[in-house]
Protein backbone atom coordinates (compact mmCIF):
# COMPACT_ATOMS: atom_id res chain seq x y z
CA UNK A 1 0.00 0.00 0.00
CA UNK A 2 1.32 3.30 -0.67
CA UNK A 3 -0.32 5.21 1.08
CA UNK A 4 -1.78 3.82 4.49
CA UNK A 5 -4.73 5.12 6.26
CA UNK A 6 -2.59 5.89 9.87
CA UNK A 7 0.72 5.83 10.85
CA UNK A 8 2.04 6.69 14.29
CA UNK A 9 4.88 8.90 14.25
CA UNK A 10 7.53 8.02 16.63
CA UNK A 11 11.57 9.18 16.75
CA UNK A 12 14.67 8.98 19.01
CA UNK A 13 12.56 10.56 22.17
CA UNK A 14 10.14 7.45 22.26
CA UNK A 15 13.15 5.05 21.54
CA UNK A 16 15.68 6.44 24.57
CA UNK A 17 12.86 6.50 26.72
CA UNK A 18 12.08 2.83 25.83
CA UNK A 19 15.38 1.74 26.04
CA UNK A 20 15.70 3.57 29.20
CA UNK A 21 12.30 1.86 30.65
CA UNK A 22 13.52 -2.03 29.34
CA UNK A 23 17.31 -1.40 30.93
CA UNK A 24 15.86 -0.74 33.88
CA UNK A 25 14.00 -4.07 34.55
CA UNK A 26 10.87 -2.25 35.78
CA UNK A 27 8.50 -3.05 32.86
CA UNK A 28 5.04 -3.69 34.49
CA UNK A 29 3.49 -0.54 35.55
CA UNK A 30 5.62 1.80 37.28
CA UNK A 31 7.14 5.30 37.16
CA UNK A 32 6.12 5.88 33.42
CA UNK A 33 2.89 5.42 33.42
CA UNK A 34 2.35 7.54 36.80
CA UNK A 35 3.99 10.08 34.94
CA UNK A 36 2.20 9.71 32.41
CA UNK A 37 -1.19 10.03 34.08
CA UNK A 38 -0.05 13.47 35.51
CA UNK A 39 1.11 14.98 32.52
CA UNK A 40 -2.68 13.97 31.06
CA UNK A 41 -4.55 15.43 34.61
CA UNK A 42 -2.18 18.50 34.31
CA UNK A 43 -3.38 18.96 30.44
CA UNK A 44 -7.17 17.55 30.94
CA UNK A 45 -7.28 19.60 33.99
CA UNK A 46 -9.02 16.65 35.52
CA UNK A 47 -8.17 15.84 39.11
CA UNK A 48 -7.63 12.14 38.25
CA UNK A 49 -6.06 9.67 35.80
CA UNK A 50 -5.81 6.00 35.67
CA UNK A 51 -3.54 4.58 32.54
CA UNK A 52 -5.08 2.06 31.44
CA UNK A 53 -4.40 -1.56 28.66
CA UNK A 54 -7.12 0.27 26.67
CA UNK A 55 -10.20 2.35 25.97
CA UNK A 56 -12.40 -0.37 26.54
CA UNK A 57 -11.06 -1.34 30.01
CA UNK A 58 -11.55 2.24 30.82
CA UNK A 59 -15.11 2.30 29.57
CA UNK A 60 -16.23 -0.99 31.32
CA UNK A 61 -14.06 0.14 34.93
CA UNK A 62 -16.77 3.29 34.54
CA UNK A 63 -19.71 1.49 34.39
CA UNK A 64 -18.94 -0.66 37.50
CA UNK A 65 -17.45 1.96 39.63
CA UNK A 66 -21.26 3.88 39.28
CA UNK A 67 -22.63 0.56 39.74
CA UNK A 68 -24.16 -0.56 36.53
CA UNK A 69 -25.33 -4.13 37.02
CA UNK A 70 -27.57 -6.61 35.50
CA UNK A 71 -30.96 -5.44 34.10
CA UNK A 72 -29.89 -1.50 34.15
CA UNK A 73 -30.69 0.19 30.93
CA UNK A 74 -27.55 2.50 29.35
CA UNK A 75 -28.09 5.11 26.60
CA UNK A 76 -25.19 4.87 23.84
CA UNK A 77 -25.17 6.47 20.30
CA UNK A 78 -25.99 3.82 17.39
CA UNK A 79 -22.97 4.63 15.37
CA UNK A 80 -19.30 4.19 16.48
CA UNK A 81 -16.96 1.05 17.77
CA UNK A 82 -19.34 -1.50 19.02
CA UNK A 83 -17.45 -1.76 22.35
CA UNK A 84 -19.57 1.11 23.64
CA UNK A 85 -22.08 -0.87 23.67
CA UNK A 86 -20.25 -4.23 24.46
CA UNK A 87 -18.96 -3.54 27.85
CA UNK A 88 -22.75 -2.25 28.91
CA UNK A 89 -23.97 -6.13 27.60
CA UNK A 90 -20.87 -7.24 29.41
CA UNK A 91 -22.06 -6.23 32.90
CA UNK A 92 -25.29 -8.03 31.65
CA UNK A 93 -27.20 -4.26 31.43
CA UNK A 94 -29.00 -3.34 28.63
CA UNK A 95 -27.47 -1.44 25.89
CA UNK A 96 -30.38 1.27 24.68
CA UNK A 97 -29.41 2.72 20.98
CA UNK A 98 -30.49 6.33 20.23
CA UNK A 99 -29.75 7.97 16.57
CA UNK A 100 -26.88 10.00 15.91
CA UNK A 101 -27.63 12.96 13.48
CA UNK A 102 -26.15 12.87 10.01
CA UNK A 103 -24.40 16.41 10.53
CA UNK A 104 -21.69 15.15 13.34
CA UNK A 105 -21.82 11.73 13.77
CA UNK A 106 -22.96 11.90 17.20
CA UNK A 107 -25.81 11.48 19.73
CA UNK A 108 -29.06 12.78 18.49
CA UNK A 109 -30.27 14.68 22.08
CA UNK A 110 -33.15 15.50 20.60
CA UNK A 111 -34.18 11.59 21.20
CA UNK A 112 -32.66 10.68 24.51
CA UNK A 113 -35.47 11.87 26.56
CA UNK A 114 -38.39 8.97 25.12
CA UNK A 115 -36.05 6.35 25.65
CA UNK A 116 -35.17 6.71 29.32
CA UNK A 117 -37.56 4.76 31.74
CA UNK A 118 -36.53 3.97 35.81
CA UNK A 119 -34.12 1.26 34.63
CA UNK A 120 -32.16 3.79 32.71
CA UNK A 121 -28.92 4.37 34.90
CA UNK A 122 -26.40 6.22 32.44
CA UNK A 123 -25.63 7.91 29.70
CA UNK A 124 -22.32 7.27 27.18
CA UNK A 125 -22.22 9.75 24.63
CA UNK A 126 -19.03 9.52 22.34
CA UNK A 127 -17.24 12.63 20.64
CA UNK A 128 -16.69 10.65 17.58
CA UNK A 129 -13.92 11.11 15.09
CA UNK A 130 -12.52 14.10 17.31
CA UNK A 131 -15.82 16.06 17.49
CA UNK A 132 -17.36 16.50 20.78
CA UNK A 133 -21.19 15.54 21.13
CA UNK A 134 -24.14 18.34 22.36
CA UNK A 135 -22.98 18.68 26.00
CA UNK A 136 -25.12 20.85 27.03
CA UNK A 137 -27.97 19.64 26.05
CA UNK A 138 -26.67 16.19 27.28
CA UNK A 139 -26.29 17.35 30.55
CA UNK A 140 -29.84 19.03 30.72
CA UNK A 141 -30.93 15.46 30.01
CA UNK A 142 -28.88 13.68 33.05
CA UNK A 143 -29.80 16.54 35.72
CA UNK A 144 -33.23 15.94 35.03
CA UNK A 145 -33.46 12.12 35.45
CA UNK A 146 -30.27 11.86 37.79
CA UNK A 147 -28.36 9.68 35.72
CA UNK A 148 -24.47 8.97 34.85
CA UNK A 149 -22.61 10.17 32.50
CA UNK A 150 -19.88 8.41 30.90
CA UNK A 151 -17.85 10.59 28.14
CA UNK A 152 -16.26 8.11 25.62
CA UNK A 153 -13.36 9.87 24.64
CA UNK A 154 -11.47 7.78 23.06
CA UNK A 155 -11.51 9.56 19.13
CA UNK A 156 -10.84 13.04 21.26
CA UNK A 157 -7.87 13.60 23.11
CA UNK A 158 -7.28 17.35 22.83
CA UNK A 159 -10.83 18.26 21.69
CA UNK A 160 -12.79 21.16 23.63
CA UNK A 161 -16.30 22.01 24.28
CA UNK A 162 -16.64 25.47 24.80
CA UNK A 163 -13.51 25.78 27.39
CA UNK A 164 -12.97 22.48 28.83
CA UNK A 165 -11.04 19.18 27.57
CA UNK A 166 -13.97 16.43 26.80
CA UNK A 167 -13.74 13.96 29.19
CA UNK A 168 -14.34 16.73 31.61
CA UNK A 169 -18.04 17.27 31.67
CA UNK A 170 -18.98 13.24 32.83
CA UNK A 171 -18.78 11.38 35.80
CA UNK A 172 -15.85 9.78 33.42
CA UNK A 173 -13.94 10.32 31.06
CA UNK A 174 -12.68 7.57 28.65
CA UNK A 175 -9.44 8.15 25.65
CA UNK A 176 -7.50 6.02 23.71
CA UNK A 177 -3.94 5.59 22.58
CA UNK A 178 -4.88 2.60 19.63
CA UNK A 179 -2.90 3.28 17.00
CA UNK A 180 -5.75 5.05 15.08
CA UNK A 181 -5.45 7.70 17.47
CA UNK A 182 -4.24 11.19 17.59
CA UNK A 183 -1.30 9.60 20.25
CA UNK A 184 -0.89 5.82 20.56
CA UNK A 185 1.19 3.54 23.24
CA UNK A 186 0.07 0.57 20.80
CA UNK A 187 -2.82 -0.45 22.89
CA UNK A 188 -3.46 2.24 25.66
CA UNK A 189 -6.28 4.04 27.02
CA UNK A 190 -6.87 6.81 30.11
CA UNK A 191 -9.55 7.14 32.90
CA UNK A 192 -10.20 10.80 34.26
CA UNK A 193 -12.76 12.04 36.65
CA UNK A 194 -12.93 14.35 39.72
CA UNK A 195 -14.62 12.23 42.06
CA UNK A 196 -11.88 11.60 45.10
CA UNK A 197 -14.59 9.02 46.41
CA UNK A 198 -14.46 7.35 43.11
CA UNK A 199 -10.61 7.00 43.44
CA UNK A 200 -10.40 3.89 45.69
CA UNK A 201 -12.38 2.01 44.07
CA UNK A 202 -11.41 2.70 40.26
CA UNK A 203 -7.78 2.10 40.84
CA UNK A 204 -8.85 -1.17 42.60
CA UNK A 205 -10.85 -2.27 39.76
CA UNK A 206 -8.03 -2.53 37.17
CA UNK A 207 -5.53 -3.73 39.82
CA UNK A 208 -6.90 -6.85 41.28
CA UNK A 209 -9.22 -4.95 43.62
CA UNK A 210 -5.78 -4.42 45.67
CA UNK A 211 -6.20 -1.04 48.02
CA UNK A 212 -4.13 0.54 50.94
CA UNK A 213 -5.50 0.14 53.92
CA UNK A 214 -4.08 2.05 57.15
CA UNK A 215 -3.25 -0.88 59.83
CA UNK A 216 -2.59 -0.10 63.60
CA UNK A 217 -1.81 -3.27 63.96
CA UNK A 218 1.70 -3.88 65.78
CA UNK A 219 1.99 -7.02 63.61
CA UNK A 220 2.09 -4.90 60.43
CA UNK A 221 5.58 -4.66 59.24
CA UNK A 222 6.82 -1.01 57.07
CA UNK A 223 4.93 2.05 57.14
CA UNK A 224 0.98 2.51 58.73
CA UNK A 225 -0.47 1.07 55.67
CA UNK A 226 -0.57 -2.27 53.99
CA UNK A 227 -2.41 -3.71 50.34
CA UNK A 228 -5.47 -5.56 51.24
CA UNK A 229 -7.79 -6.88 48.59
CA UNK A 230 -11.30 -5.54 48.93
CA UNK A 231 -13.42 -6.97 46.38
CA UNK A 232 -12.58 -9.07 42.85
CA UNK A 233 -10.78 -6.20 40.85
CA UNK A 234 -8.84 -7.29 37.63
CA UNK A 235 -5.76 -6.17 35.60
CA UNK A 236 -6.54 -3.52 33.20
CA UNK A 237 -3.04 -1.61 34.14
CA UNK A 238 -0.96 -0.30 31.75
CA UNK A 239 2.48 -0.85 31.44
CA UNK A 240 5.23 1.06 32.01
CA UNK A 241 6.76 0.04 28.21
CA UNK A 242 3.63 1.18 27.23
CA UNK A 243 3.62 4.72 29.65
CA UNK A 244 7.31 5.62 28.52
CA UNK A 245 5.72 5.48 25.02
CA UNK A 246 2.88 7.92 26.02
CA UNK A 247 4.86 10.48 28.13
CA UNK A 248 6.53 11.16 24.69
CA UNK A 249 3.65 10.97 22.50
CA UNK A 250 1.46 12.72 24.76
CA UNK A 251 4.64 15.85 24.74
CA UNK A 252 3.79 16.17 21.17
CA UNK A 253 -0.04 16.37 21.25
CA UNK A 254 0.10 20.01 20.60
CA UNK A 255 2.17 19.93 17.21
CA UNK A 256 -0.16 16.42 15.97
CA UNK A 257 -3.23 18.65 16.50
CA UNK A 258 -1.61 21.63 14.58
CA UNK A 259 -0.42 19.54 11.85
CA UNK A 260 -3.44 17.58 11.66
CA UNK A 261 -5.96 20.43 11.52
CA UNK A 262 -3.72 21.88 8.45
CA UNK A 263 -4.31 18.15 6.86
CA UNK A 264 -7.51 18.61 7.52
CA UNK A 265 -8.15 21.95 5.90
CA UNK A 266 -6.41 21.29 2.75
CA UNK A 267 -9.34 18.04 2.31
CA UNK A 268 -11.71 20.61 3.17
CA UNK A 269 -9.98 22.93 0.08
CA UNK A 270 -9.86 21.09 -2.34
CA UNK A 271 -13.04 19.27 -1.55
CA UNK A 272 -15.77 21.74 -0.82
CA UNK A 273 -16.56 22.37 -3.97
CA UNK A 274 -17.50 18.67 -4.91
CA UNK A 275 -21.03 18.35 -4.80
CA UNK A 276 -21.79 14.80 -4.59
CA UNK A 277 -19.64 14.94 -0.78
CA UNK A 278 -20.55 16.22 2.62
CA UNK A 279 -17.57 16.92 4.13
CA UNK A 280 -16.92 16.72 8.42
CA UNK A 281 -19.68 19.17 9.85
CA UNK A 282 -18.17 22.75 11.33
CA UNK A 283 -21.08 23.85 12.05
CA UNK A 284 -20.43 24.02 15.55
CA UNK A 285 -16.79 25.26 15.73
CA UNK A 286 -18.30 28.10 18.14
CA UNK A 287 -18.42 25.21 20.87
CA UNK A 288 -16.57 22.65 19.39
CA UNK A 289 -12.96 22.75 17.78
CA UNK A 290 -12.61 19.51 15.50
CA UNK A 291 -9.62 17.40 16.17
CA UNK A 292 -10.03 15.11 13.27
CA UNK A 293 -9.03 11.88 14.95
CA UNK A 294 -10.66 10.52 11.59
CA UNK A 295 -11.25 12.51 8.50
CA UNK A 296 -14.66 11.26 7.18
CA UNK A 297 -16.22 11.92 4.51
CA UNK A 298 -20.04 11.03 2.96
CA UNK A 299 -21.13 10.09 -0.59
CA UNK A 300 -24.14 12.08 -0.82
CA UNK A 301 -26.41 10.01 -2.71
CA UNK A 302 -26.65 7.35 0.18
CA UNK A 303 -25.21 4.74 -1.87
CA UNK A 304 -23.20 1.86 -1.04
CA UNK A 305 -22.65 0.88 -4.11
CA UNK A 306 -21.37 4.36 -5.01
CA UNK A 307 -19.18 3.90 -1.84
CA UNK A 308 -17.61 1.12 -2.18
CA UNK A 309 -16.64 1.84 -6.02
CA UNK A 310 -14.96 5.10 -4.78
CA UNK A 311 -12.94 2.57 -2.06
CA UNK A 312 -12.09 0.33 -4.97
CA UNK A 313 -10.79 3.15 -7.21
CA UNK A 314 -8.30 4.00 -3.86
CA UNK A 315 -7.31 0.92 -3.41
CA UNK A 316 -5.86 0.29 -6.99
CA UNK A 317 -4.23 3.55 -6.65
CA UNK A 318 -2.33 1.70 -3.80
CA UNK A 319 -4.35 4.39 -1.09
CA UNK A 320 -5.99 2.50 2.06
CA UNK A 321 -9.14 4.04 3.06
CA UNK A 322 -12.22 2.50 5.72
CA UNK A 323 -15.83 2.84 5.80
CA UNK A 324 -16.61 5.74 8.64
CA UNK A 325 -17.47 3.66 11.53
CA UNK A 326 -20.17 0.67 12.30
CA UNK A 327 -23.48 1.01 12.85
CA UNK A 328 -23.77 -1.12 15.84
CA UNK A 329 -27.37 -2.10 16.18
CA UNK A 330 -27.08 -3.56 12.78
CA UNK A 331 -24.37 -6.19 13.60
CA UNK A 332 -25.39 -9.60 14.14
CA UNK A 333 -25.28 -9.27 17.82
CA UNK A 334 -27.81 -6.40 18.05
CA UNK A 335 -29.78 -7.04 15.54
CA UNK A 336 -30.80 -10.51 16.70
CA UNK A 337 -30.67 -9.86 20.60
CA UNK A 338 -32.68 -6.89 20.36
CA UNK A 339 -34.66 -7.98 17.06
CA UNK A 340 -33.90 -4.20 15.13
CA UNK A 341 -35.63 -3.67 11.95
CA UNK A 342 -33.40 -2.71 8.98
CA UNK A 343 -34.93 0.80 9.10
CA UNK A 344 -34.37 0.95 13.06
CA UNK A 345 -31.69 4.15 13.26
CA UNK A 346 -31.64 5.17 9.68
CA UNK A 347 -28.88 7.96 10.44
CA UNK A 348 -26.37 5.40 11.74
CA UNK A 349 -27.31 2.91 8.91
CA UNK A 350 -27.02 6.11 6.19
CA UNK A 351 -24.02 6.84 7.95
CA UNK A 352 -21.94 3.53 7.91
CA UNK A 353 -23.01 2.81 4.06
CA UNK A 354 -22.05 5.96 3.26
CA UNK A 355 -19.03 6.92 4.70
CA UNK A 356 -15.80 6.74 4.15
CA UNK A 357 -12.12 7.74 5.90
CA UNK A 358 -9.33 9.08 3.86
CA UNK A 359 -5.91 8.84 5.03
CA UNK A 360 -4.78 11.44 8.18
CA UNK A 361 -1.37 10.91 9.97
CA UNK A 362 1.14 12.90 11.04
CA UNK A 363 3.70 12.59 8.71
CA UNK A 364 1.46 12.72 5.31
CA UNK A 365 2.33 14.94 2.85
CA UNK A 366 0.73 17.42 0.91
CA UNK A 367 1.71 15.67 -2.29
CA UNK A 368 -0.05 12.64 -0.92
CA UNK A 369 -3.03 14.88 0.22
CA UNK A 370 -2.89 15.66 -3.73
CA UNK A 371 -2.81 12.48 -5.03
CA UNK A 372 -6.02 11.33 -2.80
CA UNK A 373 -8.34 14.37 -3.68
CA UNK A 374 -7.88 13.15 -7.17
CA UNK A 375 -8.74 9.80 -6.77
CA UNK A 376 -12.01 11.82 -5.70
CA UNK A 377 -12.80 14.32 -7.62
CA UNK A 378 -11.63 12.11 -10.97
CA UNK A 379 -14.42 10.13 -9.60
CA UNK A 380 -17.06 12.19 -9.64
CA UNK A 381 -15.58 13.74 -13.16
CA UNK A 382 -14.63 17.24 -11.14
C1 LIG B 1 -15.58 5.58 19.94
C2 LIG B 1 -14.64 4.52 20.43
N1 LIG B 1 -14.76 4.06 21.68
C3 LIG B 1 -13.95 3.12 22.17
C4 LIG B 1 -12.95 2.58 21.40
C5 LIG B 1 -12.09 1.50 21.98
O1 LIG B 1 -10.78 1.92 22.19
P1 LIG B 1 -9.65 0.83 22.52
O2 LIG B 1 -9.27 0.21 21.22
O3 LIG B 1 -8.53 1.65 23.10
O4 LIG B 1 -10.22 -0.12 23.48
C6 LIG B 1 -12.78 3.01 20.10
C7 LIG B 1 -11.72 2.44 19.27
O5 LIG B 1 -11.62 2.62 18.10
C8 LIG B 1 -13.64 4.01 19.59
O6 LIG B 1 -13.53 4.48 18.34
Amino acid sequence: MSIQLTKPSFNNKEYELLKKTLDSGWVTEGKKVQLFEKKFSNFQKSKYSLATNSCTSALLISLKALGIKQNDEVIVPAFGWPTTANVVEFLGAKTIFVDINKDDFNIDTEQIEKKINKKTKAIITVHLFGLASNIDEILKITKKYNLKLVEDSACAVGTKYKEKFTGNFGDFGCFSFHPRKLITTGEGGMLTFNDNKLFNLARGLINHGMQKIKSNSSEECGPWTFNDFSFPGINLKMSDVAGAIGVIQFSKLTSILKKRINQAQFYIDHLEKNKYLKLPSLKKKVLTGHTYQSFVILVKDGNRKTRNDLMKNFLNKGIQTSLGTISIPHTNYYSKKYLFKKNSFPNSKLCENSSITLPLFHNLKKKQQLLIVNVINDFFNI
